[in-house]
């Protein structure tokens, strides 16, 4: 996480949708001094990409090792599942994870320094 969007200061890259597997995630940490779980960068089906906090509202699971299924995550401690857009979990749990702003340009994934230095503990 270093590059800045060239028109939009305040997003940073991190990195490439090839970066990331098909179906598969890129886990970014916060910046430095921010409390805070790791962000899990998605790419769902359609390259589409989404962030959430790495951290299951339920039980404290890394999302970022869950499965993906279009634009879904399934927690892989206790399968809750989550939607990657609005970071609700599916009836008949209760719960949302917190997610996190994304933007592409040319390939190229940027997440929204401000909301990246916005604690955890804000958000319970
Ligand atoms: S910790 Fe994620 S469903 Fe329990």
């Amino acid at each position: 996480m270093n590059e800045q969007h060239p028109q939009v200061p305040n997003w940073v890259s991190i990195g490439h949708i090839s970066d990331i597997a098909p179906l598969g995630c890129r886990r970014v940490k916060r910046p430095e001094g921010v409390e805070g779980a790791e962000v899990a960068v998605f790419r769902a089906n359609g390259d589409r990409i989404f962030a959430v906090l790495d951290k299951c509202p339920h039980k404290g699971g890394p999302l970022s090792q869950g499965m993906v299924f279009g634009e879904t995550v399934a927690c892989p401690l206790h399968n809750w599942n989550f939607s990657l857009s609005t970071g609700l979990v599916q009836s008949p749990d209760e719960g949302q994870v917190r997610t996190f702003q994304v933007k592409t340009q040319d390939q190229e994934i940027f997440l929204d320094r401000n909301e990246l230095m916005l604690p955890d503990a804000q958000f319970v």
